[in-house]
């Protein structure tokens, strides 16, 4: 199948504030000179925004991590995922037509979407709230046929179910996800035949369908108004997750760095190079260093997540040869080897402290 970017584009593209915190922390994931590797979450972050995937905005990803564009418009063309059309504002339904489901009744759900929405896929229905395709597998076999619609699986579809689904959205309801025959996951039609004291007081949805309303993502674009997810280093020092403050109202989208201007540094360096400007306020003081190793053989450094041969290399280097004299670094300590480091921000991101104290204490 042809994918080819949509004759009409709009002029220009910009993550809201919640989201470009979320996509330059997700850069920071990946090592320095890697930060192409984020482009398919940023590209999809894009999409869960507007709906659909512009041309400004898959060049504006492309800026952001340092990419030419024909790169990151490679991408966006290959996966099927993004979508390279406007799509309906309410949902886009991606309604699976592979075997199981095709045995199932997958045509009849079809014929609803060319009634209900458009006679064909992409098209967009005269309201402008939905539009259809049909996908292949969607791994939701047991449950055919079934459609994804936004983030949400619907299983167990009949015809006149799905039209009653987009009527309700239509009218801006969420249906509940699932099975929606009654049963309550994959379980055979008459009931479990095994695990069944599982019934007794389990949940009246099954733990997808749970997690689907509560997180109530579902068909809503990720448009900056919820809280935005963290990073998974963002924990705090008791392993909880520490939930960032409730995202900003909606401002004015920053405007993409224009190319051709001198480039601005990559929103990750700059997140980076801002949390070594706020550690630089913290004295530095030296820890303890070692001419060599204590009796001749120092710590698998390596074992830390973050460190690979050439960190351990510098780190041997600046005198660190031991989880224990790593774990004994307070503020000033991160301060000094931070500002020694190629990569800084590179401790507190990666919790080396934590690790090392962890592998000292195990030996
Ligand atoms: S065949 Fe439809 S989900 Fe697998």
């Amino acid at each position: 199948m042809l994918r080819r970017l949509h004759p009409e584009q709009p002029a220009s593209f910009a993550f809201t504030p919640a989201n470009l915190a979320w996509a330059e922390a997700q850069i920071t994931k990946y090592p320095e000179g890697r930060q192409a590797s984020a482009i398919i979450p940023l590209l999809w972050r894009a999409q869960e925004q507007e709906g659909w995937l512009t041309r400004p905005a898959i060049e504006y990803v492309a800026d952001m991590l340092g990419l030419a564009h024909i790169r990151a418009l490679e991408v966006a063309t290959f996966y099927f995922m993004f979508q390279l059309q406007p799509v309906g504002s309410v949902a886009h339904l991606q309604i699976c037509g592979t075997l199981s489901c095709m045995i199932c009744g997958a045509e009849d759900l079809i014929a609803v979407c060319r009634e209900k929405i458009a006679p064909k896929a992409h098209q967009i229905s005269a309201d402008g709230k939905f539009s259809w395709e049909e996908v292949e597998c969607l791994g939701a076999c047991a449950n055919a046929p079934m459609a994804q619609i936004g983030k949400d699986y619907y299983e167990d579809l009949t015809a006149a179910r799905l039209a009653e689904i987009i009527d309700e959205m239509a009218a801006g309801r969420v249906p509940t996800p699932g099975p929606q025959n009654g049963r309550y996951a994959a379980e055979p039609l008459g009931g479990p035949t095994s695990l069944t004291d599982h019934v007794a007081g389990r949940d009246a949805l099954n733990a997808s369908a749970r997690r689907a309303v509560d997180l109530g993502d579902t068909i809503k674009r990720i448009d900056g108004s919820e809280v935005p997810l963290l990073a998974p280093w963002g924990r705090q020092s008791g392993g909880d997750v520490a939930l960032a403050p409730p995202a900003p109202a909606l401002e004015k989208p920053r405007a993409v760095p224009a190319r051709a201007r001198k480039p601005a540094p990559l929103p990750a360096q700059k997140a980076l190079a801002d949390k070594s400007a706020a550690s630089a306020a913290v004295a530095e003081a030296a820890p303890e260093q070692l001419a060599a190793p204590r009796g001749g053989v120092g710590d698998d450094l390596k074992k830390i997540s973050g460190v690979g041969p050439k960190l351990e290399a510098l780190l041997n280097e600046m005198g660190f040869w031991h989880f224990d004299q790593i774990a004994a670094w307070g503020a000033a300590e991160i301060a000094w080897v931070d500002a020694r480091l190629k990569f800084k921000g590179r401790i507190e991101r990666d919790d080396w402290i934590a690790q090392a104290a962890a592998l000292a204490s195990a030996r």
